[in-house]
């Protein structure tokens, strides 16, 4: 089974960029990105992208046009692919049973049907959403049970490890491709076509393939693991604060121990992003609905560590500043929740403004990427009238008018650029005392203290 055809549905942070570094790198395939927001494609199709990451407007440059198409047609795309990527979202249901915790499916669901809906012949089905385990299985029988004509489907799983902010590097240069298939001859007829695709830039021996539970598990474990060292880290860095110690210190420390590794050992704020607490919270609701009661637990201290880490950060601030922000203007420098990303899906900024918001601080943010609009839709959906955020919320054009008649100052993403600021500019436009809050630790220690900041940096005692 040779691929010259791939569909993808979804346009989204993963479908956008996996996509165009497949049309990248395999010229001879067609590659076609459906999504059925006007305004998502239409932006793919211009000058602005709607994600932005280092390196991806290149590569969608390259390809577009020749064999990387974005559309709202999807019907004729799907009839016409071989091969269908699934990568529509699939956040954390809101409502009704397992809210809050469970992943909603819908749109899986929704693709599904459409999939059985309009193809013939044989098609390779591969689900890249972050999604719980048995979702195969899932699509599986709903095209089953919708397949009107003689249609033959193979579904795979092939989860997406990339990171935001390195999407185009990780994916150009990735640890290792998984892909999960069923055990039949046609299954693995079918996982070696898509292994085929990997294998125009993979090397052969990075691509693990695996059953299609072990697969979609896998997913959810390997950001179950790096999200538990954020959380182990963070809680270490209050142990730091209270006694003297340096995390970076403790981070390098243990860094160089092989067994443990020096990544994701950064202490911050919190973690956020789309996937990590999700993630997590499909893992506990797993565990429970098989009534793994302490697994369950075990994972969710997880989440629970990254909530506190976030609310003692905001309760700091509030302390430090004689126990009152009322009326006080605080800069929040960064909202995204890395850095070299537009993305501020679970967000600790999200959190922190909100709170502190809500002890009716004046919160400045500047953040390089981030607008507007996507700050005030942040702030409503956790809360937040549109009359605090008319009163209590301003945008900054860079870090220094944040600054300006700030009593306080906040980092909450990592920008490369907060890292050289004119820090004597900066005092001197800060009231006085002039504190600082560095909840990524980037700010220089002692260039701080020497010129006369009240600073605070995270996991430094
Ligand atoms: C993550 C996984 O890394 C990726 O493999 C998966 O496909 C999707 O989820 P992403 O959310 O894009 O990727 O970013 P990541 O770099 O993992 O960062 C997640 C959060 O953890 C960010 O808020 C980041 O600032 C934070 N973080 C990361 C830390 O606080 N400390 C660290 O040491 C590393």
């Amino acid at each position: 089974m040779k691929i010259n055809s791939i569909c993808c549905l979804g346009a989204g942070y993963v479908g956008g960029p996996t996509m165009a570094m497949i049309a990248a790198k395999c010229p001879h395939i067609t590659v076609t990105v459906c999504d059925m927001n006007q305004a998502r494609i239409d932006a793919w199709n211009s000058d602005t992208l709607p994600v932005y990451e280092p390196g991806l407007k290149e590569i969608v440059e390259k390809s577009r046009g020749k064999n990387l198409h974005f559309t709202t047609d999807l019907k004729p795309s799907i009839a016409g692919a071989d091969l269908i990527f699934v990568c529509v979202g699939t956040p954390t249901k809101s409502y009704g049973i397992g809210a809050g915790r469970a992943a909603d499916l819908r749109y899986i669901e929704s693709a599904a049907r459409l999939i059985a809906e309009v193809s013939e012949g044989n098609k390779i089905i591969v689900e890249k959403s972050t999604i719980p385990v048995k979702t195969a299985t899932a699509i599986q029988s709903i095209i089953a049970a919708n397949n009107s004509s003689n249609a033959t489907f193979q579904v795979l799983s092939n989860p997406e490890f990339l990171a935001e902010g390195t999407a185009v590097t990780d994916m150009e240069n990735p640890d290792r491709i998984l892909i999960g298939g069923e055990q039949t001859p046609e299954g693995r007829e079918a996982l070696e076509a898509l292994v085929a695709v990997y294998e125009n830039w993979v090397p052969r021996e990075r691509i693990i393939t695996t059953n299609l539970w072990s697969s979609e598990l896998s997913k959810l474990v390997a950001n179950a693991f790096l999200a538990q060292r954020i959380s182990s880290i963070n809680s270490i860095s209050a142990l730091c604060e209270a006694t003297g110690a340096d995390v970076d210190e403790v981070s390098r420390a243990i860094g160089t121990d092989s067994r443990i590794g020096p990544k994701f050992l950064k202490s911050s704020v919190g973690f956020g992003g789309s996937c990590f607490q999700k993630d997590l919270l499909n893992l506990v609701y797993l565990c429970e609905s098989f009534n793994l009661h302490e697994p369950a637990a075990y994972w969710r201290s997880v989440v629970t560590m990254n909530d506190w880490q976030k609310s003692r950060f905001v309760e700091k601030i509030v302390r430090t500043l004689f126990n009152t922000v009322n009326g006080k203007r605080i800069a929040i420098l960064g909202f995204a929740f890395k850095k070299d990303t537009n993305d501020t899906r679970e967000s600790a900024a999200i959190n922190i403004c909100r709170d502190l918001i809500a002890e009716n601080a004046q919160v400045v943010i500047y953040d390089p990427r981030v607008p507007f609009a996507t700050i005030q839709r942040d702030l409503l959906e956790v809360g937040v009238s549109q009359q605090l955020i008319d009163s209590n919320v301003e945008i900054a054009a860079d870090p220094y008018a944040a600054a300006k008649g700030a009593h306080a100052l906040a980092t909450l993403t990592e920008w490369d650029e907060f890292r050289d600021l004119d820090l004597p500019k900066i005092h001197e436009l800060m009231l006085k005392p002039a504190f600082v809050f560095d909840g990524r630790a980037i700010l220089p220690a002692e260039a701080l203290a020497k010129h006369g900041f009240e600073a605070f940096i995270i996991g430094k005692g």
